[in-house]
């Protein structure tokens, strides 16, 4: 039995292939297509899959969408209607797409890869669900979704009980938490749907001074963490705007320019949502136990990409663990909907390992082995050496040690936002110009953001200040104290200038508030990583490396040997490791490119 899931025509398009309810294989297209957030149809994520297992589009048994189309046209419709004619632009905008794709998807699926069968759709927030619980090691657990919107859903509760998942309560449009970080992220001038990332590591340079006018002003919390939005501070109902001029009376001016300086006023602001996030996730979490007195926690959705907020319901329970689907955007939507197929429609057993989760460490993307990688290396000439397998990790390490930047590509490509070993950049934690040299030289950003460390997962206490691994980096936990350094007041610095002082032993990793945004790796998930860790600690005596996405801004984390060598060259990484092979950049032939490939990307 063979299910294909597709997420698409939103915002990150994936694919994700399950064999009798095992995970085969799942991407998302903007890694083949290298347009960042790529909403289209994922033909290249679909062919991949197929590939992987090995099978063509006629051994399909089922294809489903996870989203009913029809269900979000009607919430548009009626949104439209309630602010007419105000939004008339948006829904105009937004039309020819619905009508020539989005309400046909069987009909898009039969053109695109010649599939007859039937096309299934679960609910938008089913899919969240499912994606967040069926993977998870636990026998029956409470499940949280929030995101921006589904079809009407913007956040859900309900419990899974082995194969069985049961959605209790939902929170609906407009009502949305996700629309409410989203409409922040735009106000301090970041890109919707890709910027709330770097909200949330802005806020510890702020205070929370808008905590109370956000919570006066505009929204309404209620004991189970439900809210509602006074709809007149925002435009997103009819405009193409997220704020109006109300929103910014309260915030002291106007949305921050794209681009533009981040000042005070900015730290303040994103310091206050995400407290308000952080309180409205916890009031959530907390109402779930009351109703359920599970013990576990599972979590998808975009809202479960702040780590900050799931390493707080985490320290202050009442959960005993959680576990958050890797892919918790739209894009795990996909594995979702193919796992809620399996379980729920076609009612199979639902085999649980309690000691491991069957995301297999979110690795469920292309490999490319060692023979590819030669012949790629070969046909273009590009100076390289083989690695011989013992001393592999150590000569890997020993790059890093000389503080040189390694562009590393192993393995299966990572299922989900975060890098995880398999497309990394690696570089030393120790040394606080890392931090600036990988911003600068690398990814071709100003960050305000520290780079986040990998540890191997039996060290992980000795460093931070959590108990258990955080294999997919959506945990924020804090560096030990004895491994800080006190800090003289810093305020009134540049933001550039804070980031600079030396906080803990490890400061590139270390942010402003002494957090980190962990991984754990160990070696039955990923072992070539491991290793390379495992080395580093013995020339060092770190167990820590710095791991940030093998990419440079406004790209999609690379895929192929194409894209690493690219990059690598395109930036100022020092060594670049393929599977068994390492390039130094001394070695390799001038690369032929102007700057002008960095137009083409978009800005985040
Ligand atoms: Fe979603």
């Amino acid at each position: 039995m063979v299910i294909l899931g597709l997420s698409c025509f939103y915002h990150d398009s994936a694919a994700c292939l399950l064999r009798e309810g095992r995970i085969i294989a799942a991407a998302q297209e903007e890694r083949f297509t290298r347009k960042k957030h790529d909403p289209r149809f994922p033909a290249n994520a679909i062919r991949y899959c197929l590939e992987e297992a090995q099978i063509s589009p006629e051994n399909l048994d089922y294809v489903v969408f996870y989203d009913k189309p029809f269900l979000t046209f009607e919430r548009l419709l009626m949104s439209y209607l309630t602010v007419v004619p105000k939004g008339l632009r948006s829904w105009l905008e937004a039309m020819p797409l619905w009508l020539g794709k989005k309400l046909h998807v069987p009909k898009v699926v039969q053109k695109e890869i010649g599939y007859e069968g039937e096309v299934l759709f679960t609910e938008h927030h089913e899919a969240h669900a499912a994606s967040a619980f069926y993977p998870s090691p636990f026998e029956e657990a409470a499940i949280l979704t929030m995101d921006g919107v589904g079809e009407w859903a913007t956040a859900s509760y309900g419990i899974g009980r082995g194969n069985e998942i049961r959605l209790m309560k939902e929170l609906h449009f407009p009502d949305s938490l996700g629309l409410l970080y989203s409409a922040f992220t735009y106000f301090t001038g970041f890109k919707v749907n890709s910027g709330e990332y770097k909200l949330m590591g802005l806020a510890p340079y702020g205070k929370p001074i808008y905590r109370d006018p956000i919570l006066k002003e505009l929204i309404d919390v209620k004991e189970d963490g439900s809210i509602r939005l006074d709809l007149s501070y925002f435009d997103f109902l009819g405009g193409l705007r997220m704020t109006n001029k109300k929103f910014e009376r309260l915030f002291g001016g106007p949305a921050r320019k794209p681009e533009a300086e981040i000042t005070q006023r900015e730290m303040d602001i994103a310091a206050s949502i995400q407290v308000v996030t952080e309180e409205i996730v916890t009031k959530m979490a907390r109402h779930l136990y009351e109703e359920t007195k599970l013990k576990y926690l599972c979590l998808a959705g975009g809202v479960a990409l702040n780590c900050v907020a799931n390493g707080k319901i985490l320290r202050e329970g009442p959960f005993e663990d959680i576990w958050i689907q890797p892919a918790a955007g739209d894009a795990g939507g996909s594995l979702g909907a193919a796992l809620s197929v399996w379980h729920r429609y076609l009612g199979k057993e639902r085999i649980i390992d309690e000691r491991r989760d069957s995301q297999q460490g979110s690795y469920l993307g292309p490999a490319f082995p060692a023979e590819k990688v030669k012949s790629f290396l070969d046909a273009h000439q590009y100076p390289h050496r083989a690695l011989p397998a013992g001393d592999r990790a150590r000569i890997i390490a020993e790059q890093i040690a000389a503080g040189r930047i390694v562009g590393y590509m192993a393995g299966r490509m990572e299922f989900g936002p975060r890098a995880l070993g398999a497309r990394s950049i690696l570089g030393d934690p120790r040394k606080v110009e890392t931090q600036s040299v990988m911003n600068l030289k690398i990814k071709y950003r100003e960050s305000f953001r520290p780079f986040a460390p990998t540890v191997l997962e039996d060290k992980v206490s000795e460093y931070f200040e959590i108990d258990r691994p955080s294999p997919y980096m959506l945990l924020v936990a804090d560096v030990q104290k004895k491994r800080r350094f006190p800090q003289s007041s810093l305020d009134g610095l540049g933001m550039m200038e804070r980031l600079k002082s030396k906080r803990s032993d490890i400061p590139a990793v270390t942010h402003l508030d002494y957090s980190a945004r962990l991984q754990t790796v160990n070696q039955r998930d990923k072992p070539d990583y491991y290793a390379v860790i495992a080395e580093f600690e013995k020339l060092t005596g770190c167990a820590v490396v710095v791991n940030t996405s093998f990419n440079v801004r406004g790209e999609p984390i690379i895929c192929t040997p194409e894209d690493a060598y690219r990059c690598f060259m395109r930036t100022e990484i020092d060594t670049l490791v393929i599977e068994d092979f390492i390039l130094y950049k001394e070695d390799q032939p001038p690369w032929k490119e102007g700057k002008e490939w960095r137009n083409e990307l978009i800005l985040d």
